[in-house]
């Protein structure tokens, strides 16, 4: 969607607190009563020092999307479509998901009164999106396949059956709403616009989404600069990366993606052009990374900084990894990293993940079992 902004004052938000509503004039919502909340955005945007130290960064933060209502990103934009949804009387939404997008929508949905059906892809989704579907009472739809499956049926489907609203990143008032990731980001850092930020990157949307947010803080003459902004992809399912790297002008979709970061896992993402876009026009670059670097670099950011990323979140912090050993990004930067989902949302790392905790097993039953224990602690 296009606000004109050319020659606009910033409108007074001073005395808001950040969140994805402090920024309502430039939400496309005609009535403020049509707003269906949870309390999202607002998240943390966290200095990494120790984290910084070990990449060789001294302004390293985390921006922290996980501590919102769902456990991910996806709020900021559904609490926008969804209020949207029942300005324009729709009852029915529908939308196809890695897990985060059906979790989101099916706790707006819930609080809105509207129905709600999810199509997944059968047995690639992460326990904890399944149960919050299922606890908000949303219908799910396993599909066979990939998600570019479940994508391609939810599409027909709101084809065939014009009351079916479709919630994915294609409807347009949700990247409006995911766009409040950049005006955090920069309020955070008092209108300094970072040099750089990584995200990692599914279909697309929140790239191009926190693109957008950036441009218009510009425009609004709120930020003097945009930042770099940098996509990561896991190495099976990096149809963008490695459309950025071979510098060509399209991607070629993967065929049946692979990676433990089951949000991620796409093929054939949606959104490419504006990624493509947003790269080209902030002079950033895309990655890649496999699954045992992902699952290291959810681990040091859990151990090192306390905060509890799911895989395909770590995937920024993975990239930024690599970036920092091959001189992409250099010492002298702002970096913001985006971590999109909250670690709870997947238990099942958990047998990748013990296999590196150095744990003792220790029963207390009798006075030299404790003696032990006193020894080791
Ligand atoms: N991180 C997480 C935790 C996600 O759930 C997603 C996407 C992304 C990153 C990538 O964002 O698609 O805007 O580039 N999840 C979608 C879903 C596909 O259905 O929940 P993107």
């Amino acid at each position: 969607m296009k606000f004109d902004l050319t020659g606009k004052k910033k409108p007074s938000w001073d005395g808001r607190q950040i969140s994805v509503w402090k920024y309502r004039e430039l939400m496309p919502i005609e009535r403020e009563k049509s707003i269906i909340s949870l309390a999202e955005g607002g998240t943390g945007l966290h200095r990494c020092q120790r984290l910084g130290r070990k990449l060789g960064l001294k302004k390293l933060y985390v921006k922290n999307e996980g501590e919102n209502p769902t456990g991910s990103f996806k709020d900021r934009g559904m609490t926008v479509a969804i209020s949207k949804a029942k300005e324009l009387g729709k009852k029915k939404v529908l939308c196809a998901s890695t897990g985060n997008t059906s979790a989101s929508l099916a706790a707006y949905s819930a609080r809105a009164g509207m129905e709600c059906i999810v199509l997944v892809p059968k047995g690639k989704v992460a326990g904890g999106k399944m149960l919050q579907v299922a606890m908000h009472g949303a219908r799910i739809i396993q599909v066979k396949g990939d998600f570019d499956q479940a994508f391609k049926t939810a599409l027909e489907l709101a084809r065939r059956k014009k009351e079916l609203y479709l919630m994915n990143s294609i409807n347009p008032y949700r990247l409006e709403g995911q766009k409040t990731l950049a005006f955090e980001i920069s309020d955070q850092l008092d209108s300094k616009t970072p040099d750089t930020v990584i995200l990692p990157v599914g279909n697309g949307g929140n790239i191009s989404a926190a693109w957008k947010g950036f441009t218009e803080f510009q425009q609004l003459s709120i930020a003097k600069t945009r930042p770099r902004m940098i996509g990561i992809q896991a190495e099976k399912a990096a149809p963008i990366a490695k459309a950025v790297k071979g510098r060509q002008s399209k991607i070629r979709p993967v065929h049946k993606p692979q990676t433990i970061a089951t949000a991620i896992r796409i093929g054939s993402p949606v959104n490419w052009p504006k990624v493509l876009k947003a790269i080209n026009e902030s002079k950033g670059t895309a990655e890649t990374v496999t699954d045992s670097e992902i699952l290291q670099a959810q681990r040091e950011l859990a151990s090192l900084e306390g905060i509890f990323v799911e895989p395909a979140s770590a995937a920024s912090i993975a990239g930024l990894t690599k970036l920092r050993a091959n001189g992409t990004v250099d010492p002298s930067e702002t970096v913001v990293c985006v971590t999109t989902g909250h670690g709870l949302k997947d238990p099942s790392v958990i047998e990748l993940q013990s296999k590196s905790q150095t744990g003792y097993n220790l029963e207390i039953t009798n006075r030299t079992s404790l003696d032990a224990l006193e020894r080791i602690l």
